[in-house]
């Protein structure tokens, strides 16, 4: 049978995560028949929330969950972690300035980032049974050990989640930069809905949108390489919605505001949607991409599409042998590299403003 795979889920007690860790459960990131141990951690004000969570997840008898770690304890919960969804976070409260989210929120994943690295063993053996090391160690060592279907990796929830996946990234310099990415999917599978309710088609038939950039208000949903399935083969979407005025401001717009108008309805953030997506993220980073098919992910930017190097930066991404690689060659028009530039500005100036907060 196969070995277990660990997914740590940070900020677990919260919304997204009372809806995530029931479908990891189920094998919805992973797959029906992939074994799990669920690690759940968050903050100790939350400590008897997470308890609750654990004991539902008991009640609910998932036959692939293999056990359960809840704690408040970051080494604890970093232990042995494949996968890591990293929901916890500060939440903007009302009167709250832009920098003082993000203050509250690069301090958590410097100092994650910086407890995981502290902690690890130096010169470590690690196998199934001793990790001892924690999920940096872990994600050093994989690569030998050949045990494991898959190696630590790492996505970010939690907003500002670019900026955030880069705190992560540059305070835990020993993990592979490749592993590190944070969830714009959600965006992505907005973008697929908003274009199959326009076209009254299945969601299923749509594909290859591009969210490009910052998980913010300025990511510019693109589907100027995005088609659709129909009965006489695959069309362009810019050709069946025949609306380029739709498409080049309201179809935008309702993308880039989607997160806030359902917070206006829910009074609760997207938890149900972005818990989804991030396993559509992670499935898919594991176990690939469909041939033809690409999704938008935040990564590392090695400069492709003049992204300047540095940002995590959402790109269109294909997977395979749970390595994302980013899809190249596509056009870019001047609508679109206006769009793509300045939400590459709004990283850039996150960044500063991130490195201000922790200095
Ligand atoms: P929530 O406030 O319900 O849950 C956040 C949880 O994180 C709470 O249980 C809190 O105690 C915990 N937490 C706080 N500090 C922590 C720390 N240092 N370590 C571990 N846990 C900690 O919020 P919700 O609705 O679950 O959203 C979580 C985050 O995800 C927010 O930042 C939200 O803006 C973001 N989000 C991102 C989306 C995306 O597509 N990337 C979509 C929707 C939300």
């Amino acid at each position: 049978s196969k070995e277990a795979i660990r997914v740590l889920v940070t900020g677990a007690a919260g919304q997204i995560g009372y809806a995530l860790v029931p479908m990891v459960a189920r094998g919805i990131m992973l797959g029906p028949d992939q074994p799990v141990i669920l690690h759940m951690l968050d903050i100790p004000p939350a400590a008897e929330a997470l308890n609750g969570v654990k004991m539902e997840l008991v009640d609910a008898a998932f036959p692939i969950l293999k056990g359960v770690v809840a704690t408040t304890d970051v080494v604890e919960a970093c232990t042995g972690v494949n996968v890591a969804v990293m929901v916890g976070g500060f939440p903007r409260k009302e009167g709250m300035e832009r920098k003082d989210v993000m203050s509250k929120n690069v301090s958590i994943y410097k100092a994650q980032a910086s407890a995981l690295e502290k902690h690890a063993a130096p010169n470590c053996k690690v196998t199934t049974h001793q990790l001892h090391g924690f999920l940096l160690r872990f994600i050093c060592l994989i690569g030998s050990n050949s045990y494991f279907a898959i190696r630590s990796q790492v996505v970010v929830v939690a907003n500002p989640a670019n900026t955030n996946a880069l705190i992560l990234k540059e305070y835990a310099p020993s993990i592979p930069e490749k592993n590190i990415t944070c969830l714009t999917r959600l965006d992505h599978n907005r973008a697929l809905g908003q274009i199959s309710e326009r076209l009254k088609l299945q969601v299923s038939d749509v594909k290859n949108v591009i969210i490009w950039g910052n998980h913010s208000s300025t990511q510019y949903p693109d589907v100027n390489h995005a088609t659709v399935k129909t009965s006489s083969g695959e069309k362009p979407v810019r050709q069946l919605v025949a609306d380029d005025t739709w498409l080049n401001s309201e179809f935008i717009t309702t993308v880039q505001q989607r997160g806030a108008a359902i917070i206006k309805a829910r009074k609760f953030s997207s938890a149900l949607s972005a818990a989804s997506s991030a396993c559509d993220h992670i499935r898919n980073w594991v176990l690939g991409t469909p041939e033809g098919t690409w999704v938008s992910m935040g990564v590392y930017s090695d400069g492709s599409y003049n992204v300047p190097k540095g940002l995590i930066y959402s790109f269109p991404v294909t997977c395979k042998n749970g390595e994302w690689s980013i899809v190249q060659g596509l056009s870019i028009d001047e609508f679109s590299r206006k769009k793509l530039d300045l939400t590459a500005q709004e990283l850039s100036e996150e960044k500063t403003l991130a490195y201000s907060c922790l200095s």
